[in-house]
């Protein structure tokens, strides 16, 4: 007991320190992630990048929060934490926007892939991004982005024997996600295992309300658009069955979305007709 106080003590004292170093060099470390965005877009082919205010997008700032996409080493080291079972996977991210975790999860042989994004003209951006994606590293061929609200997608015949991972980047208000949280519950009722993974969890208070859902993780990464530490959660239901490594992960950039304003470097683009872009976009 002793030796593991002493443990998290220095663990504590070690992140710590760590802030403090950074902390001068801010400014430097936002410019060099910035890039590091932006290659990402031009290695890939694809534009992931920038920010696009809910007033751009037309929508609620009540329910919706703006996009941002999520820094890459950030997705990676995060899957290296949570000891994924792939195969038996299906990886949700509700709130998809441009699609970038989508194209990175592209890389981990999940069973399946799935966006989720109440925006039509980013579903839309998504779904060329995917289209445009180079392929070499691809080990999932089931993709597919739905364009709708986290509150009323359905989790479908998802049951006994899945595994789900809902990654959620501060994608939406309160209310959307208490509604989305119900429908995650019945999915888990159904006796499916559910991980979800919060980034910048300023509507937590929901999850920790609900008492099917375990938090298992915590730790925090670098906002470069806002220049501080944002944290993020895991929780899972009760019934799952993965273990993790280790409770903090390398500090690295994840824009934020509560601020407004902020450019937005790649085009929405045109908005397209409903039929334009289907209820889902499969690619195989
Ligand atoms: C911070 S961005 C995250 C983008 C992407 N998940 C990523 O990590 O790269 C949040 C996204 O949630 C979307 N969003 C907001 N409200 C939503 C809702 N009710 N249903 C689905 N998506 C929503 C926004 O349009 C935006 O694209």
């Amino acid at each position: 007991m002793t030796a593991r106080l002493h443990g998290v003590r220095s663990r504590l004292l070690l992140w710590i320190a760590v802030k403090n170093a950074v902390h001068p060099f801010r400014r430097l470390i936002t410019r060099y992630l910035k890039r590091r965005h932006e290659k990402f877009d031009r290695q890939a082919g694809v534009c992931t990048a920038g920010t696009v205010t809910v007033e751009a997008l037309g929508l609620s700032a009540r329910d919706s929060h703006r996009y941002d996409a999520t820094p890459v080493g950030f997705f990676r080291s995060l899957l290296a934490k949570l000891a994924v079972d792939y195969e038996n996977t299906v990886f949700v991210d509700l709130g998809s926007g441009k699609g970038r975790t989508l194209l990175l999860a592209s890389h981990y042989p999940f069973r399946a892939i799935i966006g989720v994004e109440i925006s039509r003209e980013l579903c839309e951006l998504a779904s060329a991004n995917l289209r445009t994606y180079d392929w070499q590293r691809r080990r999932c061929r089931d993709i597919s982005v739905h364009c709708e609200s986290i509150a009323e997608f359905e989790y479908g015949s998802y049951g006994r024997s899945d595994q789900l991972l809902l990654y959620l980047f501060n994608p939406c208000g309160e209310a959307v996600l208490r509604a989305g949280l119900e429908k995650i519950h019945r999915v888990v009722s159904r006796g499916a295992t559910v991980t979800i993974v919060y980034v910048n969890p300023t509507c937590n208070e929901a999850l920790q309300n609900a008492d099917w859902l375990e938090p298992v993780r915590h730790g925090e990464t670098f906002d470069e658009t806002s220049n501080t530490f944002m944290p993020y959660i895991v929780l899972q239901s009760a019934s799952a069955q993965w273990s993790g490594q280790q409770s903090t992960l390398p500090s690295n950039s994840a824009p934020g979305c509560l601020r407004a304003g902020g450019s937005a470097p790649c085009p929405i683009g045109p908005v397209l007709s409903p039929a334009a872009v289907g209820a889902a976009d499969r690619l195989h």
